[in-house]
Protein backbone atom coordinates (compact mmCIF):
# COMPACT_ATOMS: atom_id res chain seq x y z
CA UNK A 1 0.00 0.00 0.00
CA UNK A 2 1.35 3.41 -1.03
CA UNK A 3 2.37 5.61 2.31
CA UNK A 4 1.31 9.40 2.77
CA UNK A 5 2.66 11.45 5.63
CA UNK A 6 -0.09 14.27 6.64
CA UNK A 7 0.35 17.58 9.10
CA UNK A 8 -2.21 18.92 11.62
CA UNK A 9 -4.55 15.94 11.24
CA UNK A 10 -6.18 16.65 14.42
CA UNK A 11 -9.48 18.61 13.38
CA UNK A 12 -10.86 19.88 10.05
CA UNK A 13 -8.93 18.91 6.40
CA UNK A 14 -6.57 17.21 7.80
CA UNK A 15 -8.85 14.97 9.56
CA UNK A 16 -10.62 14.74 6.32
CA UNK A 17 -7.68 13.94 4.11
CA UNK A 18 -6.31 11.09 6.37
CA UNK A 19 -9.83 9.56 6.31
CA UNK A 20 -10.46 9.92 2.48
CA UNK A 21 -6.72 8.25 1.94
CA UNK A 22 -7.00 5.88 4.19
CA UNK A 23 -10.32 4.66 2.13
CA UNK A 24 -8.62 4.81 -0.71
CA UNK A 25 -6.58 2.31 0.50
CA UNK A 26 -3.23 4.76 1.49
CA UNK A 27 -1.26 3.71 4.43
CA UNK A 28 -1.73 6.95 6.60
CA UNK A 29 1.15 8.06 8.58
CA UNK A 30 -1.31 10.81 10.19
CA UNK A 31 0.35 13.25 12.30
CA UNK A 32 -0.20 16.09 14.62
CA UNK A 33 1.38 18.75 17.34
CA UNK A 34 -0.93 17.36 19.82
CA UNK A 35 -1.51 14.00 20.04
CA UNK A 36 -4.05 14.36 23.10
CA UNK A 37 -6.20 16.09 20.68
CA UNK A 38 -6.25 12.58 18.12
CA UNK A 39 -10.15 11.70 19.27
CA UNK A 40 -11.93 12.93 16.75
CA UNK A 41 -9.84 11.74 14.07
CA UNK A 42 -9.47 8.11 15.88
CA UNK A 43 -13.59 7.98 15.97
CA UNK A 44 -13.73 9.41 11.87
CA UNK A 45 -11.03 6.51 11.37
CA UNK A 46 -13.33 3.78 12.88
CA UNK A 47 -16.88 5.03 11.60
CA UNK A 48 -15.03 4.58 8.21
CA UNK A 49 -13.79 1.20 9.00
CA UNK A 50 -10.36 1.81 7.94
CA UNK A 51 -8.34 1.83 11.73
CA UNK A 52 -6.06 -0.56 10.31
CA UNK A 53 -4.60 2.29 7.43
CA UNK A 54 -4.12 4.86 10.53
CA UNK A 55 -1.36 5.31 12.75
CA UNK A 56 -1.15 8.76 14.19
CA UNK A 57 2.55 10.53 15.67
CA UNK A 58 3.39 13.75 17.36
CA UNK A 59 4.82 16.21 14.71
CA UNK A 60 4.92 19.75 15.17
CA UNK A 61 6.06 21.59 11.85
CA UNK A 62 7.78 25.06 13.99
CA UNK A 63 9.91 22.15 15.48
CA UNK A 64 12.97 20.82 13.44
CA UNK A 65 13.54 18.03 16.73
CA UNK A 66 10.12 16.89 16.39
CA UNK A 67 10.05 16.84 12.94
CA UNK A 68 13.23 14.17 13.03
CA UNK A 69 11.75 12.23 16.03
CA UNK A 70 8.49 11.70 13.71
CA UNK A 71 10.58 10.79 10.52
CA UNK A 72 12.59 8.48 13.01
CA UNK A 73 9.64 7.00 14.32
CA UNK A 74 7.90 6.53 10.81
CA UNK A 75 10.92 4.87 9.47
CA UNK A 76 10.68 6.87 6.60
CA UNK A 77 13.90 6.24 4.78
CA UNK A 78 13.89 2.77 5.34
CA UNK A 79 9.78 2.12 4.82
CA UNK A 80 9.54 4.60 1.93
CA UNK A 81 7.07 7.65 1.35
CA UNK A 82 4.93 7.90 -1.69
CA UNK A 83 3.28 11.32 -0.51
CA UNK A 84 3.52 14.28 1.67
CA UNK A 85 0.19 16.94 2.49
CA UNK A 86 1.37 19.82 4.09
CA UNK A 87 -1.88 20.86 5.58
CA UNK A 88 -1.04 22.24 9.16
CA UNK A 89 -2.05 25.93 9.21
CA UNK A 90 -3.05 28.92 11.00
CA UNK A 91 -4.19 32.56 10.35
CA UNK A 92 -4.49 35.90 12.22
CA UNK A 93 -7.14 38.16 11.96
CA UNK A 94 -6.58 42.23 11.95
CA UNK A 95 -6.27 44.94 10.14
CA UNK A 96 -1.85 44.71 9.55
CA UNK A 97 -0.75 48.04 11.26
CA UNK A 98 -2.55 46.68 14.79
CA UNK A 99 -1.14 43.10 14.23
CA UNK A 100 2.11 42.25 16.46
CA UNK A 101 5.17 41.40 14.84
CA UNK A 102 5.00 37.86 16.89
CA UNK A 103 1.68 37.38 15.31
CA UNK A 104 2.64 37.88 12.06
CA UNK A 105 5.94 35.55 12.20
CA UNK A 106 3.60 32.46 14.16
CA UNK A 107 1.50 32.92 10.29
CA UNK A 108 5.08 32.54 8.08
CA UNK A 109 6.50 30.09 10.32
CA UNK A 110 3.66 27.21 10.09
CA UNK A 111 1.94 27.97 6.99
CA UNK A 112 5.95 28.44 4.82
CA UNK A 113 8.55 27.89 6.96
CA UNK A 114 6.80 24.54 8.53
CA UNK A 115 6.41 23.50 5.08
CA UNK A 116 10.12 24.26 3.66
CA UNK A 117 11.36 22.39 7.16
CA UNK A 118 9.54 19.22 6.31
CA UNK A 119 10.05 19.08 2.78
CA UNK A 120 14.15 19.50 3.05
CA UNK A 121 14.15 16.63 5.16
CA UNK A 122 11.58 14.54 2.76
CA UNK A 123 13.68 15.28 -0.55
CA UNK A 124 16.76 12.87 0.06
CA UNK A 125 13.73 10.14 0.70
CA UNK A 126 11.89 11.13 -2.61
CA UNK A 127 15.00 11.77 -5.08
CA UNK A 128 16.63 7.93 -3.60
CA UNK A 129 13.14 6.77 -4.90
CA UNK A 130 13.25 8.88 -7.96
CA UNK A 131 9.40 9.34 -7.13
CA UNK A 132 7.07 11.56 -4.52
CA UNK A 133 4.41 13.89 -4.20
CA UNK A 134 4.03 17.12 -2.35
CA UNK A 135 0.80 17.92 -1.68
CA UNK A 136 0.63 21.65 0.01
CA UNK A 137 -2.78 22.67 1.07
CA UNK A 138 -2.98 26.41 0.05
CA UNK A 139 -5.45 28.61 -0.60
CA UNK A 140 -8.12 31.30 -2.45
CA UNK A 141 -5.90 33.71 -0.35
CA UNK A 142 -2.93 32.72 -2.90
CA UNK A 143 -5.31 34.28 -5.55
CA UNK A 144 -5.84 37.62 -4.47
CA UNK A 145 -5.77 40.27 -1.32
CA UNK A 146 -7.96 40.60 1.49
CA UNK A 147 -8.64 42.96 3.71
CA UNK A 148 -8.35 42.04 6.93
CA UNK A 149 -6.24 38.76 6.41
CA UNK A 150 -2.97 40.52 5.40
CA UNK A 151 -0.32 37.38 7.13
CA UNK A 152 -2.01 35.04 5.89
CA UNK A 153 -2.73 36.00 2.32
CA UNK A 154 1.27 36.32 2.35
CA UNK A 155 2.22 33.24 3.87
CA UNK A 156 -0.14 31.50 0.98
CA UNK A 157 1.42 33.57 -1.82
CA UNK A 158 4.72 32.51 -0.18
CA UNK A 159 4.17 28.71 -0.17
CA UNK A 160 3.00 29.39 -3.66
CA UNK A 161 5.75 30.76 -5.18
CA UNK A 162 7.94 28.60 -3.37
CA UNK A 163 6.49 25.76 -4.75
CA UNK A 164 6.33 27.03 -8.46
CA UNK A 165 10.05 27.81 -8.32
CA UNK A 166 10.92 24.16 -6.82
CA UNK A 167 8.93 22.16 -9.01
CA UNK A 168 11.32 23.34 -12.06
CA UNK A 169 14.40 21.72 -9.24
CA UNK A 170 12.81 18.20 -8.63
CA UNK A 171 10.96 17.25 -11.74
CA UNK A 172 14.05 15.60 -13.04
CA UNK A 173 14.28 13.37 -9.66
CA UNK A 174 10.31 11.78 -10.43
CA UNK A 175 9.29 14.54 -7.88
CA UNK A 176 5.80 16.65 -8.18
CA UNK A 177 4.21 19.38 -6.21
CA UNK A 178 0.45 19.97 -6.25
CA UNK A 179 -1.31 23.20 -4.87
CA UNK A 180 -4.70 22.83 -3.43
CA UNK A 181 -6.23 25.75 -2.88
CA UNK A 182 -9.80 25.45 -0.96
CA UNK A 183 -12.10 28.34 -0.60
CA UNK A 184 -14.26 28.75 2.49
CA UNK A 185 -14.95 24.99 3.71
CA UNK A 186 -16.39 24.64 7.94
CA UNK A 187 -13.45 23.79 9.66
CA UNK A 188 -12.19 25.21 13.15
CA UNK A 189 -9.65 27.59 11.45
CA UNK A 190 -12.60 30.39 12.03
CA UNK A 191 -12.75 29.62 15.69
CA UNK A 192 -8.47 29.13 16.42
CA UNK A 193 -8.04 32.19 14.70
CA UNK A 194 -6.38 34.88 16.92
CA UNK A 195 -8.77 37.65 16.09
CA UNK A 196 -6.95 41.26 16.77
CA UNK A 197 -9.18 44.40 17.11
CA UNK A 198 -7.81 46.63 19.67
CA UNK A 199 -10.83 49.77 20.93
CA UNK A 200 -8.85 53.15 19.18
CA UNK A 201 -7.47 51.17 16.10
CA UNK A 202 -8.15 53.27 12.99
CA UNK A 203 -9.53 50.30 11.23
CA UNK A 204 -12.47 49.72 13.14
CA UNK A 205 -15.32 50.85 10.92
CA UNK A 206 -13.58 47.71 8.04
CA UNK A 207 -13.02 45.30 10.59
CA UNK A 208 -16.23 45.16 12.40
CA UNK A 209 -18.03 45.36 8.63
CA UNK A 210 -15.85 42.36 7.60
CA UNK A 211 -16.59 40.60 11.26
CA UNK A 212 -20.37 40.45 10.03
CA UNK A 213 -20.21 40.07 6.19
CA UNK A 214 -17.40 37.49 5.95
CA UNK A 215 -19.69 35.11 9.34
CA UNK A 216 -22.34 36.15 7.51
CA UNK A 217 -20.71 34.47 3.91
CA UNK A 218 -18.68 31.43 5.93
CA UNK A 219 -22.33 30.58 7.74
CA UNK A 220 -23.58 30.69 4.09
CA UNK A 221 -20.85 29.39 1.86
CA UNK A 222 -18.42 27.30 3.39
CA UNK A 223 -18.58 24.01 2.36
CA UNK A 224 -18.30 20.71 3.67
CA UNK A 225 -14.24 19.62 4.52
CA UNK A 226 -14.54 16.09 3.04
CA UNK A 227 -14.71 17.82 -0.17
CA UNK A 228 -11.08 18.65 0.44
CA UNK A 229 -10.28 15.28 1.74
CA UNK A 230 -11.74 13.71 -2.05
CA UNK A 231 -9.74 16.81 -3.83
CA UNK A 232 -6.48 15.24 -2.09
CA UNK A 233 -7.52 11.90 -3.35
CA UNK A 234 -8.14 12.48 -6.43
CA UNK A 235 -4.86 14.82 -7.07
CA UNK A 236 -2.95 11.61 -5.74
CA UNK A 237 -4.55 9.28 -7.70
CA UNK A 238 -4.34 10.93 -10.73
CA UNK A 239 -1.83 9.88 -13.70
CA UNK A 240 -0.80 13.78 -14.17
CA UNK A 241 -2.42 15.95 -11.88
CA UNK A 242 -2.71 19.42 -12.54
CA UNK A 243 0.07 21.94 -10.24
CA UNK A 244 -3.30 24.46 -9.53
CA UNK A 245 -6.16 22.51 -7.75
CA UNK A 246 -8.74 25.13 -6.70
CA UNK A 247 -11.26 23.91 -4.58
CA UNK A 248 -14.69 25.27 -4.57
CA UNK A 249 -16.94 27.85 -6.71
CA UNK A 250 -14.97 30.95 -5.45
CA UNK A 251 -11.47 29.65 -5.10
CA UNK A 252 -12.52 28.65 -8.88
CA UNK A 253 -13.82 31.87 -9.95
CA UNK A 254 -10.79 33.27 -8.18
CA UNK A 255 -8.18 30.92 -9.97
CA UNK A 256 -9.91 31.95 -13.25
CA UNK A 257 -9.76 35.50 -12.54
CA UNK A 258 -6.58 36.11 -11.84
CA UNK A 259 -4.40 37.05 -14.53
CA UNK A 260 -7.27 37.47 -17.15
CA UNK A 261 -8.52 40.35 -15.30
CA UNK A 262 -6.60 43.79 -13.65
CA UNK A 263 -5.92 43.70 -10.64
CA UNK A 264 -7.98 47.01 -10.46
CA UNK A 265 -11.11 44.96 -11.74
CA UNK A 266 -10.45 42.11 -9.57
CA UNK A 267 -10.29 44.65 -6.58
CA UNK A 268 -13.66 46.00 -7.75
CA UNK A 269 -15.97 42.99 -8.07
CA UNK A 270 -13.80 41.45 -4.31
CA UNK A 271 -14.73 44.79 -2.62
CA UNK A 272 -18.47 44.51 -3.88
CA UNK A 273 -18.77 41.41 -2.76
CA UNK A 274 -17.49 42.41 0.58
CA UNK A 275 -19.67 45.62 0.28
CA UNK A 276 -16.43 47.89 1.37
CA UNK A 277 -18.64 50.75 -0.31
CA UNK A 278 -21.32 50.10 2.84
CA UNK A 279 -17.70 51.19 5.28
CA UNK A 280 -18.65 54.42 7.47
CA UNK A 281 -15.18 55.39 8.04
N1 LIG B 1 -11.00 26.21 6.42
C1 LIG B 1 -10.87 26.91 5.33
O1 LIG B 1 -11.82 27.56 4.90
C2 LIG B 1 -9.57 26.90 4.57
C3 LIG B 1 -9.57 27.40 3.26
C4 LIG B 1 -8.41 27.37 2.53
C5 LIG B 1 -7.25 26.83 3.06
N2 LIG B 1 -7.25 26.35 4.34
C6 LIG B 1 -6.00 25.74 4.84
O2 LIG B 1 -6.28 24.40 5.23
C7 LIG B 1 -5.30 23.95 6.15
C8 LIG B 1 -5.97 23.26 7.32
O3 LIG B 1 -6.74 24.19 8.02
P1 LIG B 1 -8.23 23.89 8.56
O4 LIG B 1 -9.12 24.84 7.90
O5 LIG B 1 -8.50 22.45 8.49
O6 LIG B 1 -8.09 24.42 10.06
P2 LIG B 1 -7.99 23.66 11.47
O7 LIG B 1 -9.17 22.78 11.65
O8 LIG B 1 -7.73 24.74 12.46
O9 LIG B 1 -6.73 22.74 11.29
C9 LIG B 1 -5.43 23.23 11.32
C10 LIG B 1 -4.53 22.12 11.76
O10 LIG B 1 -3.18 22.59 11.75
C11 LIG B 1 -2.59 22.18 12.96
N3 LIG B 1 -1.42 22.96 13.33
C12 LIG B 1 -1.35 24.27 13.69
N4 LIG B 1 -0.09 24.60 13.98
C13 LIG B 1 0.65 23.47 13.80
C14 LIG B 1 2.02 23.16 13.93
N5 LIG B 1 2.91 24.07 14.33
N6 LIG B 1 2.44 21.90 13.63
C15 LIG B 1 1.58 20.95 13.23
N7 LIG B 1 0.26 21.18 13.12
C16 LIG B 1 -0.19 22.43 13.38
C17 LIG B 1 -3.69 22.29 13.98
O11 LIG B 1 -3.34 21.58 15.15
P3 LIG B 1 -3.84 22.02 16.62
O12 LIG B 1 -5.18 21.34 16.75
O13 LIG B 1 -2.81 21.48 17.52
O14 LIG B 1 -3.94 23.51 16.61
C18 LIG B 1 -4.82 21.66 13.19
O15 LIG B 1 -4.75 20.26 13.22
C19 LIG B 1 -4.49 25.18 6.54
O16 LIG B 1 -3.28 25.19 5.84
C20 LIG B 1 -5.37 26.34 6.08
O17 LIG B 1 -4.61 27.48 5.78
C21 LIG B 1 -8.40 26.38 5.12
Amino acid sequence: MPRVLITGTSSGFGLSIAVELARAGWTVLATMRDTSKRNELDRAVQAAGVTRNVSVSQLDVTDPLSIDRALAELDITAGGLDAVVHNAGVAVGGAFEDLDETSIRRIMDVNYFGVLALTKRLLPVFRAQRRGRIVIISSESAFAGQPGNSPYCASKWAVEGWAESLAYEVEHFGIEIILVEPGPYRTSIWKNSQRVLPNDSAYRPLLKHLEVTVEAYVAKAAGDPVDVGKAVARVLSARRPHFRNPVGPTAKFQHFARGKLPTRVLRKILGGFLGLQKVRW
